[in-house]
């Protein structure tokens, strides 16, 4: 398996600050033009007393990715966006300072890789590892303030903005909030580079972490498959497979780079070519409401180096996938950009191929991957937001069902999901029912996929991504 292996370190790369806040350093022509266009979802805070302290502490704190990193993830992807491999991201909605404890970390680590092993077997490509994960702490929200009763504060924007508790000292958006998100990414960013090349993702333990998920009579009918992983490692093991190779994995870190703020602080330029990355993860998307091709996101996104997602939701227009590829992509580099598609179960099939046609039309081969969450979300009979889990498989299943269509790639999943188990999506073989959100809705934001319902997930993926194998395991049963 070729993508067991560390990311390299790179020695030769060494950063340099790409400006702003070094007096004299060399800014990158255009770095900051994003200043001077419109900008939505940020907060209100150049006036306060911490803001330019703050940002020059950031600008001056070591970069948590390196360039080399990043670079062989763009390559990683452009396999992917050939069919060559499968991207797997998933993680919270909106990761907490409280929430990043190693008990945390490592269940969401740890379920991506089970999830990561299933899928492998089933594609027979390598899957690339991605959390949504160290970093992804910023919030867009439809109303910038929230009524209770006759008070009106601030939306929570996530912790690197302001507090989750409706009062108005929590809600106050505080720059300062940007070097505790920094900090925590660091240390949870460090936590899965160690879980990750220490034997903690040795193939042999994920799978018989597997078994546990086995063990649930509710599990019965993904018996076959998960028998036929156990063969296939013991007959690897039979041939004197170097286990002690895969016992590391490469494992990358994403999230939604939102505010702007942050991430030119955590910008730097690349020593080597001079062009500027951002280092506050490996890959960045722009999310839905931000993706306006004349906004300060897709202009601060088109000078960064990093492979890039957008998201699309259902009103997404031919015309601005062509406009998005040509600024964001103009040398179709294989691996730059990915598109993520969240449409709603409802409409993926209809609203989809338009848009995959216009990238082929542009000459593109973005890599296609589907987040069958946030077109998928209603609220409940007892006022919580959730998800059904059949509704994102649905979704999931008309997203390969286009790309079978059309001969195009279906290139990889992007879920919120946690190691957890929580209670805050419906159904699953082992349901979720209203009932529990009570005791056991834990997210801040959207409601996230638990332990069990994301391997579920990972199980029933395989099935797509592996029909003949799917068929073959359905037939042992
Ligand atoms: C998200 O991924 O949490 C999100 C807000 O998504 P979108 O931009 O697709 O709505
Ligand atoms: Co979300």
């Amino acid at each position: 398996m070729s993508d067991q292996q560390n990311p390299p370190r790179s020695q030769s790369h060494q950063y340099v600050h790409a400006g702003q806040s070094q007096p004299g350093a060399a800014v990158y022509p255009g770095l900051d033009d994003w200043r001077s266009l419109p900008i939505k979802q940020q907060p209100e805070w150049t006036g306060h007393a911490a803001y330019e302290q703050t940002i020059e502490e950031l600008s001056a704190l070591p970069p948590l990715v390196f360039a080399g990193e990043v670079d062989i993830l763009r390559e990683r992807l452009a396999s992917a966006a050939r069919g060559e491999a499968f991207l797997l991201m998933g993680g919270d909605c909106a990761e907490t300072f409280a929430g990043s404890t190693a008990d945390q970390i490592s269940a969401k680590v740890r379920t991506i890789l089970q999830m990561a092993v299933v899928l492998t077997y089933a594609a027979s490509v390598p899957v690339i590892k991605v959390g949504r994960m160290a970093g992804q702490f910023a919030k867009p929200r439809s109303s910038s303030e929230e009524t209770r009763g006759d008070v009106t504060l601030p939306a929570f924007r996530g912790e690197i903005v302001n507090g989750f508790p409706f009062t108005p000292g929590d809600r106050e958006p505080d720059p300062s909030r940007m070097l505790k998100a920094y900090h925590t990414s660091a240390s949870t960013l460090n936590l899965i580079r160690a879980f990750t090349t220490g034997g903690f993702a040795d193939l042999r333990a994920v799978y018989q972490w597997n078994r546990g998920f086995m063990s649930n009579p509710a599990h019965a009918k993904y018996e076959s498959m998960a028998a036929q992983i156990e063969r296939a490692v013991t007959f690897m093991e039979a041939c004197g497979t170097d286990f002690e190779a895969l016992k590391r994995v490469e494992f990358f870190a994403s999230h939604e780079a939102l505010l702007l703020d942050y991430e030119r602080a955590l910008t730097r330029l690349d020593s080597r070519t001079s062009l500027p990355y951002a280092t506050s993860g490996h890959f960045i998307w722009i999310g839905e409401r931000t993706r306006e091709i004349d906004g300060a996101h897709v202009d601060f996104f088109s000078k960064v180096q990093n492979p890039i997602g957008v998201k699309l939701g259902p009103t997404t227009t031919p015309e601005q996938v062509t406009a998005l590829i040509e600024k964001l992509d103009p040398e179709r580099q294989p691996g730059r950009l990915t598109f993520i598609s969240r449409m709603g179960a409802g409409k993926v099939r209809e609203v989809l191929p338009p848009l995959i046609r216009a990238a082929q039309e542009a000459g593109a081969q973005p890599l296609w991957i589907t987040d069958p969450m946030h077109g998928n979300t209603v609220t409940s009979a007892n006022g919580y937001k959730t998800r059904r889990f059949n509704d994102v498989m649905d979704e999931v299943n008309g997203f390969f069902e286009v790309h079978k269509e059309l001969g195009t790639v279906p290139g990889g999943l992007h879920v919120e999901m946690t190691g957890d188990d929580v209670a805050e999506c419906l159904g699953g073989a082992d349901p979720i029912d209203e009932a529990a959100f009570e005791d056991r809705y834990e997210s801040l934001c959207d409601p996230r996929l638990n332990h069990k319902q994301s391997l579920e997930l990972a199980f029933l993926v395989a099935e797509q991504i592996a029909p003949e194998r799917g068929r073959s395991a359905a037939a042992e049963s």
